[in-house]
């Protein structure tokens, strides 16, 4: 079979994915093993891959957490999966619900597991969930990582109510999914980015305010004015260092800031006394467990949600994709498809 390894962590995309051959995997007993049709990158691959992630993931390394496909074989011991069905992978496959382990969170897929660039790939029987009819592998593929976070932080680890106020920042693969939920659960929606042309695709989308973050500095006021001072029950915030302090002055007293992510770095020294002053729960979020991916696609069924997908790469511009999302011109996700 081909995959893409990682053989050195550098900045240089093209140098470090090497496309590589192995032995097609064999399954062991509670193995199913599945070629592979689409795969969907994340900014934690970008991360991994020019070694800001974990410079310690031992290499080479099949890259990316997320995939879709179609089961080939099963081990003598699996029940829940025959040859054809259709299936998507786990993020963190050991962690199946409730609060999981240091070793449940850290054995995750793209590091330090191998990862779903690849052909073929052997999960755990207990990794793998089947899919909708109605949905394209692809479309399967973009939610392990991005879609399954943004559920967990809005119901799993948040609890968002209809007639709730969210603020979503930038319109990358974690705030797109989250919009998309919110509009279902019947929030009220404010965005921002750095694009009006995504901004208002996300009003297509059914956002209810939007908010240019280059063009306004100072978003947090704008936030403040669209909600008649009061301020937003949740913040689904990305962005970490370079954000918290306008998120912090975003959220109404007693609501939930919901760190995520580090697209505008990971250190920065915050000022805590809003935190206590206004009783703010800041929540951090790793990705999810098996029983929310499991609701997640229940509510995905029921609402006919289908994922933003910006742009399909084919297996062979693993690299361009990877650069592609490295300057964040997508909207939704980045996502490679297999031949
Ligand atoms: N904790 C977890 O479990 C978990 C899971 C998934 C992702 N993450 C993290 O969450 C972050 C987002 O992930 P993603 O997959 O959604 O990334 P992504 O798809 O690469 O998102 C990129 C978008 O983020 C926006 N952005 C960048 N800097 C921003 C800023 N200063 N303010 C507001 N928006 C900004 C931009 O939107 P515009 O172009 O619209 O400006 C950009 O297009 C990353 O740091 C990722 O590592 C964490």
């Amino acid at each position: 079979m081909r995959c893409y390894e990682i053989h050195q962590f550098t900045p240089d995309l093209t140098a470090n994915m090497r496309l590589t051959e192995r032995p097609d995997p064999v399954p062991d007993a509670h193995d199913v093993l599945v070629r592979m049709r689409a795969a969907s990158l994340n900014f934690r691959d970008y991360l991994t891959i020019v070694g800001e992630y974990n410079p310690r993931y031992r290499l080479p390394l099949i890259p990316l957490s997320d995939g879709a496909g179609e089961v080939v074989a099963v081990g003598a011991a699996v029940s829940e999966f025959k040859p054809g069905d259709r299936v998507v992978g786990l993020f963190a496959p050991d962690w199946q619900a409730g609060e999981g382990t240091v070793s449940m969170l850290r054995n995750t897929l793209g590091g330090p597991q191998d990862g779903t660039l690849s052909e073929l790939r052997n999960f755990p029987e207990h990794g793998l969930l089947k899919i909708p009819d109605w949905m394209s592998f692809t479309e399967a593929a973009s939610l392990p990582c991005a879609a399954l976070t943004a559920w967990s932080a809005l119901f799993t680890q948040g609890n968002l109510q209809s007639g709730d106020t969210i603020l979503l920042l930038g319109t990358g693969g974690v705030s797109i999914a989250a919009l998309q939920f919110a509009r279902t659960a019947g929030a009220r929606i404010i965005i921002t980015s750095s694009s009006d042309a995504k901004l208002e695709r996300a009003r297509e989308l059914g956002a209810h305010e939007t908010i240019n973050y280059v063009d306004r500095p100072n978003w947090s006021r704008e936030v403040r004015k669209v909600t008649g001072m009061r301020g937003v029950d949740m913040v689904i915030e990305v962005g970490g260092a370079g954000t918290l302090e306008h998120s912090l002055k975003s959220v109404r007293p007693f609501g939930q800031v919901s760190l995520i992510g580090i697209l505008a770095g990971r250190e920065e020294p915050v000022n805590l006394i809003p935190i206590l002053m206004q009783n703010v729960r800041v929540q951090g979020v790793i990705v999810g467990h098996r029983q929310s991916f499991e609701q997640m696609l229940r509510a995905i069924d029921m609402h006919s949600i289908r994922p933003v997908i910006d742009r399909v790469f084919p297996f062979e511009e693993s690299a361009e994709a990877l650069a592609y999302l490295r300057d964040g011109k997508h909207f939704g996700k980045i996502c490679i498809e297999f031949n």
